[in-house]
């Protein structure tokens, strides 16, 4: 069998960490693993599947010994000058950054949403926006069957989304309320401690900012709608880890609620929780708290079950509750998403895709 090598340039990052972690989860046939970072932790050791790891300075020659894969989590401007470096050396590249994302020789994956897509690569394959993941593996297979008209995005993102800097900024709110503890932000331009910031990444000329337009345009990607209708306001909340979104969409078609839930549950790595417990519609999917979710708590006491950023954490997949039909258009539906935005929404989202290029691969040969 052929040997793989795979890259992890950034593997001392809050994303990188992840990947490790998720690739020791895994039973990948991988023979050699390399890591990358920046000249400041060369030479730092990093335990890794049961032993020491050194890491290693990226360096434009560091492709030169020839890997298979390379998952880069290092932030856009290593990716600019690295990946294409990387590429021209036959390695395919997964970039976790926005970098080459809307380029349009460069396929934007979700695995379980357009893994055809991978096969269009030239050395570079891109993992969408963490927010944008979660969300189009609840579109798509409702954009399949009922055409999806137009999209309300609202999102209430959590601060590892924003790295070590945003989480401490959240750390650091938190011990000043409790103990009175002077700080200095050193992510955001407000304390994220008892707020809500309307406001993730820059602004831009319309109003908006970038990462409302990454979640409009890289929706448009990948469900392969580039004139859909989308609208999208992206709030940072001081939640530690995982993105919740609230969805509303409408569609051409129309749909009996049943199917429609029944469409979801059936979908790959998306999980239906949605019990409230109430006189109303109570759809209680099969797939809820199947195997490896834990049981929530909630359900146990008999309260009402629906995604929480707190379940989500450490799962791969993708949690869709609150499901109902919004009453003010002719075929909409309200959901609740959530999902863990650094493993779903960014490691695991670029180990499957290496993953499925080497079942890919081995279904060729
Ligand atoms: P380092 O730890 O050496 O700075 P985060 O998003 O959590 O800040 O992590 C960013 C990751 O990208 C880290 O692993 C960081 O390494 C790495 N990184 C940043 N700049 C470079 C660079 N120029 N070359 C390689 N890795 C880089």
């Amino acid at each position: 069998m052929k040997k793989i090598r795979l890259a992890i340039v950034g593997a001392t990052g809050l994303v990188g960490r992840t990947v490790l972690k998720v690739l020791e989860e895994k039973n990948l046939p991988i023979s050699e693993y390399v890591l990358f970072a920046s000249s400041k932790s060369a030479g730092k050791k990093v335990k890794f599947m049961g032993t020491d790891y050194i890491v290693q300075e990226l360096k434009e020659d560091s492709f030169d010994s020839g890997f298979d894969f390379a998952i880069f989590s290092a932030g856009g401007s290593t990716s600019k000058k690295y990946a294409p470096i990387a590429a021209s050396k036959g390695c395919i590249v997964v970039d976790n950054s926005s970098a080459f994302r809307m380029e349009p020789d460069v396929p934007l994956v979700v695995p379980e949403v357009n893994p055809e897509e991978i096969q269009n690569n030239h050395g570079i394959i891109a993992n969408p926006n963490c927010s944008t993941i979660q969300a189009v593996v609840v579109l798509k297979p409702l954009d399949d069957k009922y055409r999806i008209k137009r999209i309300v995005y609202s999102t209430y993102q959590a601060v590892s989304g924003a790295g070590r800097y945003g989480v401490e900024d959240l750390e650091n709110g938190i011990k000043n309320y409790v103990i009175d503890n002077a700080y200095e932000l050193q992510k955001f331009d407000y304390p994220i401690f008892s707020n809500c910031l309307p406001h993730i990444d820059v602004f831009l000329d319309n109003g908006y900012t970038k990462e409302e337009e990454k979640m409009i345009n890289e929706t448009r990607k990948i469900l392969k709608r580039p004139e859909l209708k989308i609208t999208a306001t992206t709030v940072r909340v001081p939640v530690f880890n995982s993105h919740s979104e609230s969805i509303n969409v409408e569609f051409e078609q129309p749909f009996k609620m049943e199917d429609l839930v029944k469409t979801l549950s059936d979908f790959p790595g998306l999980i239906v929780q949605d019990n409230i417990v109430s006189n109303a519609i109570k759809h209680d999917s099969a797939k809820t708290l199947e195997n490896k979710i834990t049981e929530p708590e909630q359900s146990k006491l008999d309260k009402p079950v629906y995604p929480l950023a707190i379940n989500a954490s450490g799962h791969d997949e993708v949690f869709v509750g609150r499901i109902r039909r919004d009453y003010s258009v002719e075929s909409g539906v309200n959901l609740w998403i959530v999902a863990d935005n650094i493993r779903k929404g960014a490691a695991s989202n670029a180990i499957q895709i290496v993953e499925k290029i080497i079942e890919q691969q081995n279904n060729l040969a």
